[in-house]
């Protein structure tokens, strides 16, 4: 990095080398809090080096944990002792993060107690917690809230049955992580399947829970009366793999993705092949190309096993070099494409919508929600200087820079920090430019 928070990158070659992903970010985090459901040590292993997995731990501390660096990717949490937290004090380290309130759970059922900071909205939406607490409430919380925190009390959670209004990721590990100690038979339905959840519940799994995947999105979880610790290895980081993808096929060049698997990559692998990218999948990983001139694509984002909201904007950059209109409608958030109008400012056509469009009607449908994109291709980009507004949309301005002739400074970079382990030497393995000035 040129400074703390700025990367200048000289863009326009071909792209070509290998890089390892590790560890999902949204699964490990969620993996950390579930050690606190047990009194006894846990292992994780392929844990990225990413400022998240930081913050997490320091939450962890704050409530009387201790996370340890085992070295190699792998880390132990213990909890023998919990206690509330200061919320403020949360707050201060989690930030817009949404893991705060997966805390409730553990604390509920060992502490009966829990103090969580109010989260707030982010650059991608105000992204409310109400499902949570919906959830928590009919399981049994008291839950008092005021501007800065939420505050629950229990003298015991029971199961119930719990329909979410949405599939939601964090409303699912919510109930996930409040069920499997509590009273009785829990089942959610409408819950989300995403390959990270089921991560989540192999770990559960593993720590003592008895919980089933049915079909339509069913998962029903029989309580039992104490967990032990567990060691696991986390599945690999999809969204960062399909970023990598993005930008072998953007820049026309060839990167092998060590440590990516097929599976939880199937949806993206087949909308990959469509718009004329390559890819061949062995053991070690997935090694991804452009194997034909780009086209077009109709496109929507959706929950597991759709085509995920986290995938769209390294996928956009790569549309900016397709020939053709491609339709984009973003269905899980109301505002994932504030990063349009910078791409704009480097030479991309992208045009924004309220309308759903590409034929399927979602629930931001004509709410003055511009989550509709039709991006117009090939066109060249040119450098430029630009901030980044949240994790996702900064990953795929690297990728706009790697694509663009001149140099691109790219500022915020504390925000791709986030969520993606040590990019800067990835992006030098695969031969960019990176300027130091
Ligand atoms: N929603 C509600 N009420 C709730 C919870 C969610 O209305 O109580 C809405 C949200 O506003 C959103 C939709 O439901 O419109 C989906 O949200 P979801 O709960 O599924 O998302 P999340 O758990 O907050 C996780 C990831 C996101 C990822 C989404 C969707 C983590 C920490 N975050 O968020 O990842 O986009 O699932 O797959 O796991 C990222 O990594 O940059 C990121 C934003």
């Amino acid at each position: 990095m040129t400074n703390q928070d700025s990367l200048v990158i000289a863009g326009g070659k071909k792209l070509t080398g290998t890089i390892h992903v590790r560890g999902a970010k949204n699964a490990v985090t969620k993996e950390m809090v579930a050690a606190m459901l047990s009194p006894e040590p846990s292992i994780l292993h392929n844990v990225p080096d990413i400022a998240d997995v930081g913050v997490v731990s320091e939450m962890i501390k704050l409530h009387g944990g201790t996370v340890t660096q085992l070295g190699d990717g792998s880390i132990q949490i213990e909890s023998g002792d919990l206690k509330v937290a200061n919320p403020i004090q949360l707050h201060e380290i989690a930030g817009t993060s949404r893991i705060p309130i997966l805390f409730a759970g553990p604390l509920l059922h060992r502490l009966k107690k829990a103090e969580l900071p109010m989260l707030g909205g982010c650059d991608i939406g105000p992204r409310p917690v109400d499902f949570h607490l919906k959830a928590l409430q009919a399981m049994g919380a008291e839950i008092t809230q005021n501007e800065k925190s939420i505050e629950l009390t229990t003298t015991g959670l029971k199961g119930t049955k719990i329909e979410l209004d949405y599939p939601s990721v964090g409303a699912t590990e919510q109930v996930l992580l409040s069920s499997v100690l509590a009273e009785g038979v829990t089942e959610i339905s409408n819950a989300a399947i995403e390959p990270e959840i089921i991560d989540l519940i192999c770990v559960l799994q593993k720590m003592g829970a008895i919980i089933s995947v049915d079909t339509d999105r069913v998962i029903t979880i029989i309580g039992v009366t104490q967990l032990h610790g567990y060691e696991h290895t986390v599945l690999t980081d999809r969204i960062e793999v399909g970023s990598w993808a993005c930008a072998a096929a953007a820049t026309d060049g060839k990167i092998m993705v060590e440590g990516a698997q097929q599976e939880p990559m199937m949806t993206f692998l087949n909308t990959f092949r469509k718009v004329g990218g390559e890819f061949t999948i062995t053991d070690a990983g997935i090694e991804f190309w452009r194997a034909r001139p780009l086209t077009s694509i109709t496109l929507e984002t959706d929950v597991h096993p759709g085509f995920m909201t986290d995938w769209q904007q390294p996928f956009v950059v790569l549309l900016t070099q397709a020939e053709g209109s491609s339709t984009v409608h973003e269905t899980v958030y109301e505002d994932r494409f504030g990063f349009a109008e910078t791409l704009g400012a480097m030479g991309a056509k992208i045009q924004l919508y309220q309308e759903c469009l590409g034929g399927n009607h979602c629930r931001y449908d004509n709410r003055n929600y511009l989550h509709s994109a039709i991006i117009s291709g090939p066109t060249k980009l040119h450098g430029a200087e630009i901030t980044v507004p949240d994790l996702r949309a900064g990953f795929s301005y690297i990728v706009a820079a790697l694509v663009a002739e001149g140099e691109t400074t790219i500022h915020g970079m504390k925000t791709v920090e986030r969520g993606y382990e040590k990019f800067e030497d990835k992006l030098r393995a695969i031969g960019t430019e990176i300027i130091s000035k």
